[in-house]
């Protein structure tokens, strides 16, 4: 679903983010994005969502090859992939639900079937109770699942967290990885980057460790050869 085959990313400055990383991810996989702050692991998802392109390398999304991507295609990538920021970004004007009915009207959605999509998805968030509340009336936690519903509410088939769980305590931290947990569960691929790593030490998924832009751990509970997989499926 998800392929990086020797991506390198040099940002202006020389400044190396990412050198030389080969990895999958396949459909329905979890994976823990770890490493310590310059790793590149914020680099790596801009470069899945398209925010910035590779230096050199291939990247596959869907099959699509996005390091050649024309600009014009961007928003039908994009579809794909829900994000979610450590800052939340909630429009602070608007409602819990018209924060996330939002992210539909932009794509064109109106009328019942937006209303029916974004209360289906406030209910899996649980928040259904507090959709005309503002978001600065909710907690770290709420705003932070009211986040997780905007990146849902398209139902794109890969959800990428940067530091979902940043500014959370740690039992808020755990209701937001079990509510990842369970939409991976539902089907959907999902990167979630953190520095926590009690949080990567408590759950049994797919890790891939950066250290100053190289993969120094690909680690899989079934799928040791990794790289080799990787290999195989570009030639
Ligand atoms: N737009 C940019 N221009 C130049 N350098 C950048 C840019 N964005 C990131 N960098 C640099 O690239 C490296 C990787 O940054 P990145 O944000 O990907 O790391 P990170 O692992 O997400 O760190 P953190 O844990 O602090 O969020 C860092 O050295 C950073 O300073
Ligand atoms: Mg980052």
């Amino acid at each position: 679903m998800i392929q990086f085959y020797h991506v390198s990313k040099i940002y202006s400055g020389n400044i190396h983010a990412l050198d030389d990383i080969t990895l999958q991810v396949n459909r329905g996989e979890f994976v823990f994005l770890t490493g310590p702050s310059g790793a590149g692991k914020t680099t790596l998802l801009k470069l899945i969502h398209c925010e910035e392109s590779p230096t050199q390398g291939e990247i596959l999304v869907n099959g699509i090859n996005i390091s050649r991507i024309k600009h014009s295609q961007i928003p039908y990538l994009r579809r794909n992939i829900g994000i979610v920021f450590q800052d939340f970004k909630l429009l602070k004007d608007l409602t819990v639900f018209q924060n996330v009915a939002f992210a539909l009207e932009v794509t064109g959605i109106r009328g019942k079937e937006l209303k029916r999509r974004t209360w289906k998805t406030l209910r899996m968030v649980g928040l259904l109770e507090k959709m005309d509340e503002l978001p600065l009336k909710l907690s770290g936690g709420e705003q932070q699942r009211v986040t997780i519903a905007r990146a849902l509410v398209n139902n794109p088939p890969i959800l990428l967290a940067d530091e979902p769980t940043g500014n959370l305590d740690p039992e808020i931290t755990l209701d937001i990885i079990n509510l990842m947990n369970n939409l991976n569960a539902g089907g959907t691929t999902i990167i979630v980057a953190t520095h926590n790593t009690d949080l990567v030490r408590k759950y049994s998924k797919m890790v891939v460790k950066l250290v100053k832009g190289r993969t120094v751990d690909q680690l899989h509970p079934e799928r040791p050869a990794l790289r080799a997989e990787v290999k195989a499926s570009f030639l």
